[in-house]
């Protein structure tokens, strides 16, 4: 599918972000308490007949389904329970997090995959963040190690994934910016800078290589392990190898606001306002600002959202609103705007789901697996993008 259109510049005077609602923080996260502690308990015994299984993923056929840490959500649930504890600062929160975090510790040494980052810095980062905790400190610097012996300098990448070795033989896919925060955080920790280059060379060969003169972006784009030339720019989880899946587009947004964070490079915010444009200005994004799954989907308005996408824009978009220099106010209101839409119409009713907060995020329509279901990550930047808006609201900085 061709995109037939390309929408450069901002809209800075809509007047649909006006009326956002207020956010009730306090209300949300003892809704978001209560949800969750029914998804501890559940996760809890399920655990007992499989220990090996850590954290809950999503619902199949309306079943609990867990995953072991080496699964590359397996981060998020430690994470969001991380975030429940920075609300409410209750010590049993606090051992709940620290209980399902040791769990995916053996993974520092798992070099057989990028999604460090998810795993590790979603659970460890945040409680190193939160307690200061030295053991955690380690943790994330042996996993920055582990992560970065996936880097090629010929390339200039980190390699994503080992599987389909038939089909590609060095892919890089978009997500792989979200792992990148990692890196810069273990330099600071350890002060080797080598993991802030590796961070910054993979930032910029994707910036080259990843995104299409409207500022979407290719999911996959497989480049020569020998002499570092793109091979192929296709899709996995998207509609089709020339469409913007709607997660990877967050990913990018998210991705290059936070390298914008790292390294103060105006580039990194540029191009971060250029995605966010892209994304924003979309023809095909509905009114409420949860995007389908794809922004090309054949069958748009009858086809599945993805709440987790909207929750990674609107968590992207606050910390974008930090260091724009025009649209700053833009993006704050746009975020709030999501962040209303998926509180009232999207959360699941109290003591239903399982215990997951947010409904309706779709993993891969492709594969049909796990559309229109929840999923952990959706609940993690969801929370986290409420605390950045209760930040912003109290006056303080987000980093
Ligand atoms: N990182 C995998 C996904 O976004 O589905």
């Amino acid at each position: 599918m061709v995109r037939k259109f390309l929408l450069p510049v901002v809209c800075l005077a809509s007047t649909t972000f006006v009326n956002a609602q207020k956010l009730d923080f306090g209300d949300i996260f003892k809704d978001a308490e209560k949800q969750t502690q029914v998804l501890i308990k559940n996760t809890d015994e399920a655990r007992k007949e499989n220990d090996k299984l850590v954290s809950p993923r999503t619902l199949e056929n309306g079943k609990l389904k867990l995953v072991a840490s080496k699964d590359w959500t397996s981060g998020f649930f430690p994470g969001v329970l991380w975030y429940i504890y920075e609300f409410n600062k209750k010590g049993q929160w606090l051992a709940d997090a620290q209980r399902f975090t040791a769990l995916i510790e053996k993974e520092k040494t798992n070099g057989t995959t990028h999604d460090m980052g998810f795993k590790v810095y979603c659970s460890f980062g945040n409680g190193y963040r939160l307690t200061k905790d030295t053991g955690y400190k380690s943790v994330l610097i042996q996993s920055a190690q582990t992560l970065a012996t996936r880097f090629s300098p010929v390339v200039g990448c980190i390699r994503s994934w080992d599987h389909h070795a038939d089909q590609w033989k060095f892919p890089v896919i978009i997500d792989n910016m979200m792992n990148l925060e990692l890196l810069f955080e273990a330099s600071k920790l350890s002060g080797d800078s080598s993991y802030y280059k590796i961070a910054v060379s993979h930032a910029n060969t994707t910036m080259k290589n990843h995104f299409r003169a409207d500022y979407s972006c290719y999911h996959v784009v497989d480049y020569d392990p020998e002499t570092g030339k793109v091979v192929h720019k296709q899709t996995h989880q998207g509609f089709s190898d020339e469409s913007a899946w709607a997660r990877g587009q967050a990913w990018a947004l998210y991705g290059y606001t936070m390298c914008y964070r790292e390294t103060g490079d105006p580039a990194y915010l540029a191009h971060a306002e250029k995605v966010a444009a892209y994304i924003l200005n979309n023809p095909n994004m509905p009114k409420d600002l949860v995007p389908y799954w794809d922004f090309n989907a054949p069958n748009i308005p009858n086809e599945p959202r993805d709440a987790s996408a909207a929750a990674v824009i609107a968590s992207g978009l606050y910390e974008l609103s930090q260091y724009s220099k025009g649209s700053a106010k833009y993006y704050k209101e746009t975020a709030d705007k999501i962040i209303n839409s998926l509180t009232k119409s999207y959360r699941a009713d109290k003591g239903t789901y399982q215990g997951f907060i947010l409904t309706q995020s779709t993993g891969s329509k492709p594969a049909n697996s796990e559309v229109d279901v929840p999923l952990n990550y959706a609940d993690y930047y969801y929370l986290e993008a409420l605390l950045r808006a209760k930040k912003i609201k109290e006056g303080k900085k987000l980093f």
